[in-house]
This record gives structure tokens, C-alpha cells and sequence, in this order.
């Protein structure tokens, strides 16, 4: 039902109309957003890959539920004209193809959000088998953005 509501939201990605002040503050924005997926990410990983001895059902439901949040939360809205260039907390990684290839931003985007929600959804039942292969299936989107869309570093 809320997809509709999302994907208005990410085709106003390059839009003017939806920038979030100045490009400084929506590339701090946009890194703390992704630093707190990396982090809630990484308890999940934790706990229904790496170390499924250690799984505990309230605390994925909870970094799941973050990441869904997150996801929902418009991120479209912090990538405004301009943003592939400038200093956040740190010099930008976004490249400029994301604007120049809407209809790929756009694609990434949604199946990110597609995912992070499928995610809370499995989280709640539990299953660490079922937990992990939909990470997985999450993992796959964020790494699918970032080939595309994000400046190597090394
Ligand atoms: C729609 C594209 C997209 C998706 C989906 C995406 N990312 Fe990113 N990510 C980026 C871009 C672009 C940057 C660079 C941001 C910048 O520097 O302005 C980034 C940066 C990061 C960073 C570095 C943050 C920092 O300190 O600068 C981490 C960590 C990260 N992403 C993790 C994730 C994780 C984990 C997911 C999935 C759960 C994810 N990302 C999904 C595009 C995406």
C-alpha cells in the first residue's frame, strides 16, 4: 500500500523541488543514513550469518525494523542537484552517473526499499534460515547501488 508513496517519493529523486537544504547538509544526511544501515546491517549479519549461536529474535526485529524505517524515510529526498560534488562528513562518493541514469537510480532505490521492508517482515517470524537469506537478498541491493552509484575507494 505504501509503495505507491515511495516510489512518488524516489521518482522526485532528481527533482529540485525535494532537495533538503544546502548539498553540505543533505551529503551529511545521506552518510549518517547509510553508516546506521551499515551498523544494523552488521548486527544482523552477526547474529543470523555469522554467529547464528548467538541469534537473538528482538534485537534483529529491532536492526530490521531500523533498516525498513530507514529505507521508508524518503532517502530520495537527499540527493538533490549538485550533491555529487561536496564535502559532509567527508568528501561525497556519489557518482554523477546517478543523475545522469534516472531510471537506474530509481530502480536501485526501489528494490532497496522492496527489500529492507521484506526483511522486518521475515524478522518476525524468527527463522534465522529465512532471516538470512532475505539479508542476503537485501545485500544484494545495497551492493547493486553501490557498483552503480558509488565511488570505489581502494
Ligand atoms: C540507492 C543507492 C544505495 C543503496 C540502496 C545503498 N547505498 Fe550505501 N551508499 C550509497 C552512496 C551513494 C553512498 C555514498 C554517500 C556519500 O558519500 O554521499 C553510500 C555510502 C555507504 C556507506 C559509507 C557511509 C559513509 O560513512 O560515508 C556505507 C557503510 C553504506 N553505504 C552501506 C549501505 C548498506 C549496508 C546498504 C543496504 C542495507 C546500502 N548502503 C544501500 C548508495 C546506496
Amino acid at each position: 500500500v505504501k509503495l505507491k508513496v515511495l516510489l512518488a517519493t524516489l521518482s522526485g529523486l532528481v527533482s529540485a523541488a525535494t532537495v533538503a537544504g544546502p548539498i553540505e547538509d543533505q551529503i551529511r544526511f545521506r552518510q549518517s543514513a547509510y553508516t546506521f544501515l551499515a551498523w544494523n546491517s552488521s548486527r544482523i549479519k552477526s547474529q543470523a550469518v555469522d554467529h547464528p549461536e548467538t541469534f537473538d529474535k528482538d534485537q534483529v526485529i529491532a536492526a530490521a525494523n531500523a533498516i525498513a524505517a530507514t529505507a521508508n524515510s524518503g532517502l530520495g529526498a537527499l540527493y538533490g542537484a549538485g550533491t555529487e560534488k561536496g564535502i559532509g562528513w567527508k568528501t561525497t562518493r556519489l557518482k554523477p552517473e546517478f543523475f545522469q541514469q534516472p531510471d537506474d537510480a530509481s530502480k536501485v532505490g526501489v528494490a532497496f526499499i522492496v527489500e529492507a521492508n521484506n526483511l522486518a517482515k521475515v524478522a518476525e517470524s524468527g527463522d534465522v534460515g529465512q532471516i538470512k537469506a532475505q539479508f542476503g537478498k537485501l545485500g544484494e541491493t545495497c551492493k547493486g547501488c553501490h557498483d552503480k552509484f558509488r565511488i570505489k575507494t581502494d
